[in-house]
């Protein structure tokens, strides 16, 4: 069984969602006995944003990362994702991992009937961190993007660990990630 961990919060060691996604990780590992792990930080190591010398193919060294990053994406059976909410929305970084995933005749694909996703049947979690509150309301351009984004690939099983209002006081923070540890579902493990 594959696990894929993805990274894109800039803040280091004192990153909310890397602390989230380090324990969601910790945990299928803990249960599932020869879990495949990868691991990409898109701080440390980001992919090119796509341009048209990304879609005309004219760098062979980000041909090669771009179809790594497809490859592993499609390879995994769980995709653990740290998504910090940037300006109402999630990191550039994220952002521009998504653009590689996200390939048309390949996760997706339009027919007579509308666009279907090819890249179901993965799992999904997804550690959401938010220095205000957001939950339901409109300025919430983060948590909706990734769900419908994902969904139109076809992966409809996703799990939010959130820690939100993390900004608003110390004890916010300390309460919000801990009621996000909290939230951890255990992992299901059938597929191991
Ligand atoms: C560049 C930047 C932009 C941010 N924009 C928002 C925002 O629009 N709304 C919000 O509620 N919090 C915002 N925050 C706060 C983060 O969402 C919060 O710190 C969260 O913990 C980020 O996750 P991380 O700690 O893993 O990076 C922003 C933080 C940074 C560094």
């Amino acid at each position: 069984m594959k696990l894929l961990h993805i990274d894109s919060s800039a803040l280091g060691t004192n990153s909310v969602t890397r602390e989230l996604t380090a324990a969601v990780v910790t945990r299928w590992q803990d249960r599932v006995p020869g879990l495949q792990v990868q691991y990409r930080d898109l701080d440390a190591n980001p992919v090119p944003h796509l341009t048209g010398r990304s879609l005309a193919k004219a760098d062979p060294a980000e041909v090669a990362d771009a179809e790594q990053v497809l490859k592993q994406f499609l390879e995994t059976d769980v995709v653990v994702i740290g998504a910090p909410m940037y300006n109402f929305a999630i990191p550039s970084t994220l952002k521009a991992w998504i653009d590689r995933v996200t390939v048309a005749g390949t996760t997706f694909r339009y027919t007579e009937n509308g666009p279907e996703g090819l890249a179901g049947g993965k799992k999904l979690v997804i550690a959401s961190g938010r220095g205000g509150l957001h939950s339901g309301a409109p300025s919430d351009f983060q948590e909706p993007f990734l769900r419908f984004l994902f969904g139109f690939l076809g992966i409809e099983d996703v799990e939010f660990v959130r820690a939100e209002g993390v900004a608003l006081s110390p004890q916010h923070r300390a309460e919000a990630i801990a009621a996000a540890r909290g939230s951890i579902v255990e992992p299901i493990c059938e597929a191991a």
